[in-house]
């Protein structure tokens, strides 16, 4: 504390110097997006910069991520599941209000960004899901039911079954190395040991680039008001009912407008047992540089399961971002006033 003490009354100074609440035109506004979706943080950015509030910027910048579908991990058309089927999570959180809205393992809706601002702004409720979220986002005006797969994500999920469905989510069952029903694994026999190899080889080897490539982002509006989003189909050949880490608040993104925002992609298996982000924002607000914070939160995780893949993005009410990963190189993006189109930063583990 003796340490970051200063640091935190060089904070309030800068905050002070630079002015009244209102006039922050110098710095913001600011868009930041894990990996290098451009696009969407030109959608974000274009909303943004006309005056947009940091909530409707984040709708549009996430919303473009789903019709490109994006990596083929966000929006709808990618990510089958178990029975090829591509479900959607999404979150949207207020960082003046702490209001959040989310969906988990919609189905038949493809506009998981705008199912979430729906539950955000018409309920009191934080999260819906399933095929209840589904109809709640039909019944406010959002298109469906709609088949959500394409034919890559049904070529995907065919190649998968014909490779004996390898590799999956289970651990601990019988058959180790084929498609189900699972079975509970016998207790006490000699394929207790072949099962544990099984899933440290799995381990490593569904966790990729191209298979949890969530889009989160967070955008400071003109006012310096922050919002953050989350969407994502999810991991492929995940077992059907699986919620990840996208719909999770604290875990895939996290925003507080007296302090900053975070933004989270990986395993979210793993990682929404930490709540990463809550995690950034928290060490921010005790003073912590975003750069510290980022990484402070993948070692908290890396420590428990050194093996696991992740990235955060950090961004403080400055407009001071970072970025920290483990298991992969990251790429994140982000567009400000001082700059003529969106950059792209690469961090390294
Ligand atoms: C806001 O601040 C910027 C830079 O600090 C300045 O150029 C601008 O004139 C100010 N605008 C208002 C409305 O005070
Ligand atoms: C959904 O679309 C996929 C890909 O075009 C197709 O293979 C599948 O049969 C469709 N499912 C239904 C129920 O129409």
């Amino acid at each position: 504390m003796a340490i970051l003490h200063p640091l935190l009354l060089a904070f309030l100074l800068l905050f002070q110097a630079n002015g009244n609440e209102g006039n922050n035109s110098g710095r913001f506004p600011v868009v930041i997006s894990t990996w290098p979706f451009e696009e969407a943080v030109r959608a974000a950015w274009l909303a943004v910069d006309g005056g947009s509030s940091a909530i409707d910027a984040v709708v549009e910048g996430c919303s473009a991520c789903e019709e490109l579908r994006c990596d083929g991990t966000v929006g709808p058309g990618g990510s089958p599941d178990e029975n090829g089927e591509s479900t959607i999570d999404a979150l949207i959180m207020n960082g003046i209000t702490m209001e959040v809205g989310a969906v988990a393992a919609m189905r038949y809706v493809k506009d998981g960004i705008k199912a979430a601002r729906l539950v955000m702004d018409y309920t009191r409720h934080t999260l819906l899901v399933g095929e209840q979220a589904s109809a709640f986002a039909i019944s406010m005006g959002l298109p469906g039911p709609m088949n959500l797969s394409s034919s890559e994500s049904i070529q995907k999920w065919t190649n998968w079954k014909a490779n004996g469905c390898q590799p999956n989510f289970w651990k601990n069952v019988m058959p180790a190395d084929g498609c189900g029903p699972y079975h509970l694994q016998e207790t006490g026999n000699a394929c207790s040991k072949h099962n544990w190899i099984g899933e440290t080889k799995l381990k490593t080897s569904h966790v990729g680039h191209h298979s949890h490539d969530t889009i989160s982002m967070a955008v400071i509006d003109k006012k310096g008001h922050i919002a953050v989003g989350t969407s994502t189909n999810g991991a492929s050949f995940k077992i059907p009912g699986r919620v990840g880490d996208g719909p999770i608040a604290g875990s895939s993104s996290y925003a507080d407008d007296e302090v900053g925002a975070c933004g989270a992609t990986g395993d979210g298996d793993i990682m929404m047992r930490f709540l990463p982000c809550y995690q950034v924002v928290e060490s921010m607000r005790q003073g912590m540089e975003p750069r510290l914070a980022a990484k402070d939160a993948m070692s908290r995780i890396a420590r428990k399961y050194p093996d696991f893949m992740g990235a955060v993005i950090a961004i403080n009410r400055e407009g001071v971002h970072a970025g920290a990963c483990h298991g992969w190189t990251f790429q994140y993006s982000v567009r400000s006033t001082d700059m003529d189109d969106v950059e792209i930063f690469t961090v390294v583990p």
